[in-house]
C-alpha cells in the first residue's frame, strides 16, 4: 500500500478519510481521489522538468476539479477532442498552453481549437488541408511524428509503431513540414510524438529523442524555426508492485541527450512532455460493495462496480490491487474472483485473488483507478455513473454526482408516433 493509504480500527483510509464512512455517506460504487496525491506527483514531475513546459494529458481524467488542480499546479493540457478541450479552458488551463491532439479530428474540432486560439498537432496531410482551408490568419502547428519505436507495454496502447494509426511516419516528416510552409496561414513551430502509455522500461525514450533530434536538424536545415519538441507521456505506475521509474530518471535519460542536440543544432526549443496516468493512477480509489459471494467453478465476489465504470480489466488484462476495505488487518485465506454485474462473461476485476474471506456488504477497495477509470466509462447496461469525490486532509468533497436513472435517458427522444 502506498504512503497515502492508512489502516485504522482495520478500515482502509485514503486522505486522511475512512473509506467504510464515505461509502456510507455517498453510496457505492465511488471513485475516491485524493488531492494531496496528485500535486505531490505534479511537483515531482515539475521538479524533475525545471524548463519544460508539461501537459497534463486530459484524457486520463478530466474531471474539472482534477483539471483546476493540475492548473493551479503550472500544467498545461494535452486534449484530445472538443470535449476535453472544452473542460481544460473551463478549469482555467491558459490556451498558450494548450496542445489539441488528435488522429482524427473533425471540422468542428479544428474550428474550435482554432476559436480558442490553441496549438494544434497535425497528424495528416488531409488535417493538414482542412486546417488552411478554414484558418483565416496565421496558425502555430506542430505535426504528429510516428518515430517507429517499440516499447514493452500492452499493444493496445503501444502508440509509437510504424503500424499504429497514429502521426506522420518519420520519413515523411519533413515533406510534410515543406508542405506545411508553403501554406501562407500555416507556421510550423513544434514537432511532437507520443510513443505509448504505461512505459515501466523506459529506455525506448533514448532512441525516441535522438529520433525526433534527427528531424528537428533536418527541420532546422530547410529553415523551420522549431520552438517546442514535445515527446509526450507514457511514464508507467506500478500496479502490482513493479519497480516504478520516477520523473527525474525520465530526466536524466532525456535532458541530456536533449541539451547536447539542441546545441550542436544551434537552437533553443522548449521540451514538452505529456504526463497523464503518472500524474493521477495512485491518486484514486474505487470503492465496490459486494453483492453476493458464490461457490461455483470459482469463488466468485460479485459487486456492483463493472466493465462500464472501470474497463480496464476488462481491457487490457490490467491488473489492480484489490483489498477489503472495512477487514484491512485480517490475514487473506482464499481465491476468489472478482465480477462486476455487466451481462458478459468478461466483467472481471480481478482474478484468483488472495483476500481475507470475503462476505456479502463487504466494501472492496480496487487501487490506482485515477487515470483511465471514470474517463473511460460508460452507461452501458442501463447504469447510472458513479459520483467523484475529492478528499484532502481529512476532508471530502463531490467533484461529480452520482448520476440518476434520469441521467440515463435525459437525451433521449420520443418520437410522437410512438407515444
Ligand atoms: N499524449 C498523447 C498524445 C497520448 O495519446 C497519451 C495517451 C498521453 C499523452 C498520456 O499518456 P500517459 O502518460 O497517460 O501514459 N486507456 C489506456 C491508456 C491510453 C493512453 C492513450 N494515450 C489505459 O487505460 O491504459
Amino acid at each position: 500500500m502506498k504512503e497515502h493509504f492508512k489502516i485504522e480500527d482495520g478500515h482502509l483510509l485514503i486522505g486522511g478519510v475512512d473509506t467504510v464512512k464515505l461509502a456510507e455517506k455517498y453510496g457505492t460504487p465511488l471513485y475516491v481521489t485524493d488531492e494531496k496525491r496528485i500535486r505531490e506527483r505534479a511537483r515531482k514531475f515539475k521538479r524533475a522538468f525545471p524548463s519544460a513546459e508539461l501537459l497534463y494529458a486530459a484524457k486520463a481524467n478530466w474531471n474539472i476539479s482534477i483539471l483546476r488542480i493540475m492548473a493551479e499546479e503550472g500544467f498545461g493540457a494535452d486534449v484530445f477532442s472538443d470535449g476535453e478541450l472544452y473542460a481544460a479552458l473551463l478549469a482555467g488551463i491558459q490556451k498558450e498552453k494548450i496542445l489539441f491532439n488528435g488522429n482524427s479530428k473533425s471540422p468542428r474540432e479544428l474550428k474550435m481549437a482554432l476559436e480558442a486560439d490553441v496549438k494544434i498537432s497535425i497528424d495528416s496531410e488531409d488535417e493538414l488541408i482542412t486546417l488552411a482551408e478554414m484558418a483565416d490568419k496565421e496558425i502555430e502547428v506542430s505535426f504528429r511524428v510516428n518515430p517507429n519505436i517499440s516499447v514493452k507495454t500492452h499493444p493496445k496502447i503501444a502508440t509509437g509503431l510504424r503500424e499504429s494509426k497514429f502521426g506522420i511516419p518519420a520519413e515523411e516528416a519533413t515533406s510534410i513540414y515543406e508542405k506545411a510552409i508553403r501554406l501562407d496561414n500555416i507556421r510550423p513551430i513544434g514537432i511532437h510524438c507520443h510513443i505509448g502509455s504505461q512505459i515501466l522500461d523506459i529506455s525506448p525514450y533514448r532512441e525516441t529523442i535522438e529520433r525526433m533530434m534527427d528531424l528537428v536538424a533536418k527541420l532546422t536545415e530547410i529553415g523551420i524555426d522549431i520552438k517546442f519538441v514535445d515527446v509526450g507521456g507514457g511514464l508507467g505506475i506500478s500496479y502490482s508492485g513493479e519497480k516504478e521509474r520516477r520523473p527525474s530518471d525520465l530526466a536524466s535519460l532525456i535532458l541530456p541527450i536533449f541539451e547536447r542536440r539542441c546545441e550542436e543544432i544551434g537552437i533553443k526549443p522548449i521540451l514538452v512532455l505529456e504526463p497523464g496516468r503518472y500524474l493521477v493512477a495512485d491518486s484514486t480509489i474505487l470503492l465496490t460493495r459486494v453483492n453476493a459471494v458464490k461457490k461455483a467453478y470459482k469463488n466468485f465476489v460479485a459487486v456492483d462496480a463493472g466493465f462500464n465504470i472501470f474497463i480496464r480489466p476488462a481491457m487490457y488484462e490490467a491488473y489492480h490491487e484489490i483489498a477489503i476495505a472495512n477487514k484491512m488487518n485480517e490475514e487473506a485465506e482464499e481465491t476468489y474472483t472478482v465480477v462486476g454485474p455487466i451481462c458478459e462473461t468478461g466483467d472481471i476485476l480481478g482474478r484468483d485473488r488472495k483476500l481475507p474471506k470475503v462476505k456479502r456488504g463487504d466494501l472492496l477497495a480496487i487501487f490506482d483507478t485515477g487515470a483511465y477509470g471514470f474517463s473511460m466509462s460508460s452507461q452501458y447496461n442501463g447504469r447510472p455513473r458513479p459520483a467523484e469525490i475529492l478528499v484532502n486532509d481529512g476532508s471530502d468533497e463531490v467533484i461529480r454526482y452520482g448520476e440518476e436513472y434520469s441521467d440515463l435517458i435525459v437525451k433521449m427522444n420520443l418520437p410522437a408516433r410512438l407515444m
